[in-house]
């Protein structure tokens, strides 16, 4: 089978698609697949075929710092994307019979990829347009969770529009301190902050709103951060649970990627046999709540009388070899390689 892999794009988390790309291109069965690399440049220009491949053949393309006044495109570009080369015409899409697009946030996991893939009519890896669109708006989705009786973190959203009447005292009396501002639609806590005080609070929203039009405001929950892996269609099932510890003030885009020290996973979690099987039949609840497909990181927190709060669900998690999600399937008895192959072929069956 002749598989594209779609990497890079426009959102504030391209270097971490590069890493994920990477690592797929290097560990797909090439006895069964034929890969074509299509890397998309921060500027949102595609290149298709090897000369794309400079992106990914560095030894540790280096995640970058983020850059907080460069709105949406939130990190800068590295110099390996300078050697791309321009999209071939005579090369289309249409050769391929299947895509995994391994793009994270917007444009990427948020439904436009997806339909763009479905308007060509090349399946491709992972959730359809409403899954993908549902889950990448934490707003949405939290509304979807909490009709499926899932329980969500207490929050407020407010859009660009309504930001003029954005009032700290009643934020702050309804959810109390500290509290969570997020952009709506964002990943690897991008534009994410913690806030403890009026001045922060209203740093934090300029924040966000450089990322998206719509933000959320939530209360901040004391628990354990657990995150479960699911894969599958109709019939999905849900790995072993692992667990963050975070070292620094929360899990942000700095402790994922760039701080040393800034975060460990628990792998597997150290859960009692009865959490792990809550935690899986959660996973799979909210997976299908939100109409996801494929593949998906449902992340939790866990409070201390065993009550589970979903913060979210991702549909294209970081896949590296080292993340969270395939190292889940690998102690679950799915290698990296083998994971890879599922999840094409649950695109195409
Ligand atoms: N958004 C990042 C890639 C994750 O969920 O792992
Ligand atoms: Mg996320």
């Amino acid at each position: 089978k002749k598989v594209g892999i779609i990497y890079g794009g426009k959102s504030a988390e391209h270097e971490v698609s590069l890493q994920s790309a990477k690592n797929i291109v290097d560990a797909i069965d090439k006895e069964v697949y034929d890969v074509v690399l299509i890397g998309i440049d921060k500027q949102g220009k595609w290149h298709l075929g090897d000369p794309s491949s400079h992106l990914l053949n560095e030894e540790n393309p280096k995640l970058i710092s983020l850059n907080k006044s460069n709105k949406g495109v939130a990190l800068v570009p590295g110099e390996s994307e300078k050697q791309l080369v321009s999209l071939s015409q005579d090369e289309g899409l249409d050769q391929l019979d299947v895509v995994f697009p391994i793009v994270h946030g917007t444009l990427g996991e948020d439904g436009s990829m997806q339909g763009m893939l479905r308007i060509a009519n090349i399946p491709y890896v992972g959730s359809n347009v409403l899954g993908s669109a549902v889950c990448m708006d934490k707003d949405i989705a939290k509304r979807l969770l909490k009709g499926a009786g899932i329980s969500v973190a207490n929050g407020v959203t407010f859009s660009k529009h309504q930001r003029e009447s954005i009032n700290y005292v009643e934020v702050e009396k309804k959810l109390g301190l500290p509290m969570f501002i997020k952009p709506a639609n964002q990943g690897s806590s991008v534009g994410v902050n913690k806030v403890r005080n009026e001045e922060e609070f209203y740093q934090a929203i300029a924040e966000a709103f450089q990322y998206d039009h719509k933000l959320i405001i939530e209360e901040a929950i004391v628990g354990r951060e657990v995150e479960c892996a699911v894969l599958g269609n109709e019939h999905p099932k849900a790995s072993i649970p692992g667990e963050i510890l975070p070292q620094s003030d929360f899990y942000s885009y700095e402790s994922k990627y760039i701080d040393e020290n800034g975060a460990e996973l628990a792998i597997p979690a150290d859960l009692s046999a009865e959490l792990v099987e809550k935690i899986q039949n959660a996973s799979i609840h909210a997976f299908q709540a939100l109409n996801c497909e494929g593949l998906a990181r449902v992340d939790f927190f866990l409070k201390e009388d065993g009550e589970l709060v979903v913060n979210e669900v991702n549909t294209l998690p970081g896949f590296t070899k080292i993340s969270m999600y395939p190292k889940l399937w690998e102690i679950s008895g799915i290698s990296y390689s083998e994971l890879i192959s599922q999840l094409i072929e649950l695109a195409v069956e």
